[in-house]
């Protein structure tokens, strides 16, 4: 796909930029959110607060199960490297490892179970969404200033159930993520550093351009991704990106071979809101997946 000619330096890193792209493909999709005005304090009663808390627990729960699930599977990979094994069978995976299957069968159900009573509580959360017009100010959006668009700042994604959207642990180290967003040049910018100070790439940031459609939905444009390099002559390299049906087919294609289920909605790229707040946002992709951010700032 984005292959560079030669097997130069610059093959290599294009090679690299399009794992990166596919890689974040799902994630970058259901980021964005609008934002309306802000929510006036106390009209969210006090019985939401549990609502909210409950929603959270269950996220850092789906969380430390989604870690441990991909820890036993590197374990799993690692092992069978040592052993061999892995070349003969590169598709044998967990569950032909016999000592592994009913672990991971397990594991699989409780996760699934999981999610299940996680989008329950957010179901929930969004029955008492104060912010009825989030996208208000975006770009401007309804007369309003950006200034008043409760979307903007900076946000933590705390739980989702698309396939590939969270960064695992890499060579590269542990990866912090999160997401800012400028209301007034309309903005979704995911963003990924890397702690490894070894690694040349330091992170990388994709620039997504959200459209507000009405009140509650925004329709996302991936526009490039910026890559933040330890380097003293090249520091970053932008990289506009290919149209928005290309990028979709490829990582439809890519959460396909991932044993994503995937049911590409007729829409496009984008996401309805279903909650915000000062501090947490909620929004479903036209896909059907779920997000849930936290502000950090
Ligand atoms: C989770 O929900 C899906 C879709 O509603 C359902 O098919 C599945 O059986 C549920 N899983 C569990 C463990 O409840
Ligand atoms: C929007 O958020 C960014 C941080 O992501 C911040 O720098 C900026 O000041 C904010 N703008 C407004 C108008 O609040
Ligand atoms: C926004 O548009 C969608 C699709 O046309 C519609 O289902 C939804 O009700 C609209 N929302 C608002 C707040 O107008």
């Amino acid at each position: 796909m984005v292959r560079a000619h030669g097997t130069s330096r610059r093959s290599r890193c294009s090679g690299g930029v399009a794992l990166l792209l596919l890689a974040q493909c799902a994630w970058p999709v259901s980021f964005v959110g609008r934002t309306g005005l802000r929510a006036t304090a106390g009209a969210t009663a006090s019985a939401d607060v549990t609502y909210k808390e409950e929603l959270q627990s269950l996220c850092e729960e789906f969380r430390s199960k989604q870690e441990e699930m991909w820890e036993m599977m590197d374990e799993q990979e690692k092992s069978e490297k040592k052993s061999g094994k892995r070349k003969e069978k590169s598709k044998a995976s967990l569950l032909q490892a016999e000592s592994f299957a009913a672990q991971r069968v397990q594991l699989g159900d409780d996760l699934d179970a999981l999610r299940n009573s996680t989008i329950e509580a957010i179901e929930r959360v969004a029955a008492k969404n104060p912010t009825s017009a989030p996208l208000k100010g975006w770009r401007g959006y309804g007369g309003e200033d950006p200034k008043n668009c409760i979307l903007n700042g900076t946000w933590k994604l705390i739980f989702t159930d698309a396939a590939d959207a969270t960064f695992k642990k890499s060579k590269r180290g542990s990866a912090k993520t999160f997401q800012e967003i400028d209301a007034k040049e309309g903005w979704f910018i995911n963003c990924v550093d890397f702690s490894n100070p070894d690694s040349k790439l330091q992170g990388f940031r994709v620039f997504v351009e959200g459209k507000a459609l009405n009140d509650s939905e925004v329709e996302l444009i991936f526009r490039k991704v910026r890559l933040l390099r330890r380097s003293r002559f090249f520091p970053e390299i932008t990289i506009p990106l290919p149209g928005p049906g290309f990028l979709r087919k490829v990582g439809r294609l890519f959460a396909r071979r991932k044993g994503g289920e995937v049911n590409p909605s007729d829409r496009g790229a984008g996401f309805k809101l279903l909650y915000v707040d000062e501090d947490l946002r909620i929004h479903r992709t036209f896909d059907g997946l779920y997000f849930v951010q936290k502000r950090l700032a």
